[in-house]
């Protein structure tokens, strides 16, 4: 059957049960079906370093033509894209990056961005620049990943400059999960009688907090910052007011296949493609449900 396929390309997903990576493959497998000539496989690392590790060693020995990965954590996925580098295949590293930039293109959103569009959020939220005040809940991303960083960095360079702005929480991470972001919180909320802003570096985070707070009463108290905007989630969420704000951070889904395509093509392609971000608040968030259909 794949007689008419002429280029052969690998998907490693870090993992399919988050709302955002489900959204990821569906927006890749989209792009794919406009192009009869390419076989995509898409293998699943289970939200696990050492199964996304075995993907991509796996899709190297079926020589695929182009490699796009979306690794679990910089550190533990560099050794195999390098190895795919050295048996020159292209890589096409998508959203969270590893350490090496021997690769042929990154596509992502801009995290250090939507970090500081967060935090000049959050000071006006608690008073305005030079008067915000209040206690601040941030629940990190995985640790071993650079967009929790970037998320963290842009974030502090505006709340930092706020000497009224106190955190309550020191690098605790919820490793991108609703759950342990809804732990975390239930715990911040038994020791702090005042919590004022929850910054969750991704919207399900964000979400498991507003639940823990919901559940002991205190949500209408605090505001709470997501990212990933998703118009099923992140924004129903903001309409609904369980959510003050999202950001929205575009999947490279499609963008990355067409560029690993435009590639495979002959093509030059550059070496950063940078996603764009959007706010979403009250404000906007019906009309951009509208827009989506829903
Ligand atoms: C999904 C996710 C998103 C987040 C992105 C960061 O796995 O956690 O929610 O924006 O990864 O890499």
């Amino acid at each position: 059957y794949a007689q008419d396929k002429k280029w052969k390309i690998g998907f490693s997903q870090v993992t399919t049960i988050e709302p955002w990576r489900a959204q990821f493959n569906k927006d890749i497998l989209a792009e794919a079906a406009k192009h009869p000539e390419v076989e995509l496989i898409i293998t699943d690392g289970e939200d696990k370093t050492e199964k996304q590790v075995a993907d991509v060693e796996n899709l190297i020995r079926q020589e695929v033509d182009a490699l796009l990965v979306s690794p679990k954590e910089s550190a533990g996925l560099t050794g195999v894209v390098q190895q795919a580098i050295d048996a020159k295949i292209p890589v096409f590293v998508l959203d969270r990056n590893v350490d090496t930039k021997d690769y042929t293109q990154f596509v992502g959103g801009d995290n250090a961005l939507i970090g500081r569009a967060a935090g000049e959020y959050a000071v006006e939220l608690l008073g305005g620049k030079g008067k915000a005040a209040g206690n601040v809940v941030e629940i990190w991303g995985g640790m071993g990943t650079q967009p929790a960083h970037d998320r963290h960095d842009g974030f502090h360079e505006f709340t930092d400059k706020e000497p009224g702005i106190k955190y309550l929480l020191d690098q605790q991470s919820g490793d991108w999960k609703q759950d342990q972001a809804y732990n975390l919180m239930a715990n911040a909320l038994k020791s702090n009688e005042k919590i004022d802003l929850v910054y969750g570096h991704n919207d399900p985070m964000a979400y498991g907090a507003y639940l823990a707070a919901k559940d002991v009463g205190r949500e209408k108290d605090i505001k709470f910052i997501g990212i990933d905007g998703l118009p099923n989630e992140g924004v129903q969420m903001v309409n609904k007011g369980e959510l003050t704000a999202t950001f929205t951070y575009v999947t490279p889904g499609a963008e990355g296949l067409r560029q690993a395509i435009k590639f495979l093509n002959g093509e030059k392609v550059e070496k950063t493609i940078t996603l764009p971000t959007e706010k979403i608040t009250k404000e906007n968030a019906a009309k951009v449900l509208k827009d989506n259909g829903l």
